[in-house]
Formats: structure tokens, C-alpha cells, sequence
């Protein structure tokens, strides 16, 4: 995938993205202080908006093999069974009820599958987001901040999730360096609407030779945890 000269106004916010390349089958970091632009590039990618100018040339991809997390997730008015299986009956996808449960127990959500959804905590919210997100086994993946909202088993199994996916490209939107670190190949550094520093992880995060980039690393005084 490639974005070309993107622009998007937002109030006084201008997001300018000159050239990106997102390499397939790669998991991607959008990294970057609050209001760098990381939401509103991925929420172009995703076409949920539209570029005042530019171009994303998504190589095959069609809004059907494309979703996005958002970081407040919407849930619909009806039960958590029926919020997870709503990407595979839009696709006419007839639900293995078998599979489902079985990722609802890990994920801890089996006693809650005739809950309604709205109910649930926000850390659930998420959870429940992250599923039905992979349900349908999309192309490209796009998760703003969720993972920040995770904690223990919950955020291993889907870091497990997404690390032993095959043929899904994902774009991990998030602040926190020891999760981009769990989990990116690639990182793109954000700062003020604009991407300052792209490639691979060991570089951007341990070797970047840009200041704002290390000052960054510096000020979240970095552990990696695995
Ligand atoms: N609809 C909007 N109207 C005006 N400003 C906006 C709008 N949406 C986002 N912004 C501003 O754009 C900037 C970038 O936001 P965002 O992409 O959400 O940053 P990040 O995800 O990196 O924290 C922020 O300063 C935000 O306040
Ligand atoms: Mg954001």
C-alpha cells in the first residue's frame, strides 16, 4: 500500500503525509506524541475520512478486507453475541458457533454473550471490539489505541492474535513504545501532521538519529517487556 502527498485539514490541524509505503503482510506503528495526526491518517486509510488532497493506492484492497478499531468502540444496541458475529451475517458469513465460543471463553466474555453490549466495562468494550474486528479474517487491520486499554491475559492473547496472523497487514496506532515494540516490524513516527521517521523498529526506536524521536523515547523512559 502507498499514500502519496496526503493532505487533510482539520480546524488549525494540517495533516501531510508525502510518501508512506506499508508493506503487506507487515505489522505497522503508527507512533507519535497526543495530536500528531496518528487517528486521523489511519482514519483516512481506513476511508472513514476523506484526503482534501493526495492519493492511497491500496494494491488489491477493497473496503470490505479493510476495518479499523476505533478508540472508543461503537457497539451496537443488542447483545455481545450478536455485536461479534455482525461482520461475517453483513458478509453473509454463516457463523461456526463452535469457534465463537471458544474465543469468547479465552477472551473471558463467555458468561456475557447474551449481555448487552453496551453493559460491558470499557476494557470489555475493547475486547469485544478487538474480536469482532478479526472475526471476519480481514486484509488490513487498523487498531487505534486499543491495546493501551488492555491489560494482562486479555492484551497477550490478542498481541498472540495478531502476531500469528498470516497474510493481515496491521496498522498499531498507540503511544506506547513497549507495545509497538512487542509487536511492529515497522514504525512511523508522527509529529505535528507530518511523519518524521519510517523503517524498521530497531532503527526508529533504538537508533534513530532524529531528536524529536529520541527525545521521545527518552521522556517515556522506555521498558520493553518481552
Ligand atoms: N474534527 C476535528 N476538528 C478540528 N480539529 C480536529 C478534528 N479532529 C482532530 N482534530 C485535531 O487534529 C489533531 C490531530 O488529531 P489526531 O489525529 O486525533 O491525533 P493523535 O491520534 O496523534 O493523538 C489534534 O490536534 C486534534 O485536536
Ligand atoms: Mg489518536
Amino acid at each position: 500500500m502507498k499514500i502519496i502527498n496526503l493532505q487533510k485539514r482539520l480546524g488549525a490541524f494540517n495533516l501531510d503525509i508525502e510518501n508512506l509505503e506499508l508493506e503487506s503482510g507487515c505489522i505497522h506503528g503508527f507512533m507519535g506524541d497526543n495530536g500528531s495526526g496518528k487517528t486521523t491518517a489511519a482514519k483516512l486509510i481506513a476511508g472513514i475520512l476523506k484526503p482534501d488532497k493526495g492519493e492511497i493506492q491500496y494494491g488489491g484492497l477493497t473496503p470490505r478486507d479493510i476495518t479499523m478499531i476505533l478508540q472508543k468502540p461503537y457497539m451496537l444496541h443488542t447483545t455481545v453475541y450478536e455485536n461479534l458475529i455482525y461482520p461475517l451475517k453483513i458478509r453473509r458469513i454463516k457463523p461456526d458457533d463452535t469457534e465463537i465460543d471458544n474465543l469468547l471463553k479465552e477472551f473471558e466474555l463467555f458468561d456475557k454473550k447474551r449481555q448487552y453490549a453496551r453493559t460491558l466495562s470499557s476494557g470489555e468494550q475493547q475486547k469485544l471490539a478487538f474480536l469482532r474486528a478479526v472475526i471476519f479474517k480481514p486484509k488490513l487491520v487498523i487498531v487505534d489505541e486499543t491495546l493501551s486499554n488492555l491489560s494482562g491475559k486479555s492484551l497477550e492473547l490478542s498481541e498472540d492474535i495478531i502476531l500469528k496472523s498470516k497474510n493481515i497487514t496491521w496498522i498499531i496506532v498507540s503511544h506506547q513504545p513497549n507495545i509497538i515494540s512487542n509487536l511492529c516490524d515497522n514504525i512511523h513516527f508522527f509529529s505535528n501532521g507530518r511523519i518524521i521517521e519510517s523503517g524498521k523498529k530497531e532503527k526508529v526506536l533504538f537508533n534513530s538519529d532524529d531528536p524529536t524521536v529520541k527525545a521521545y523515547m527518552k521522556k517515556q523512559a522506555f521498558e520493553i517487556t518481552r
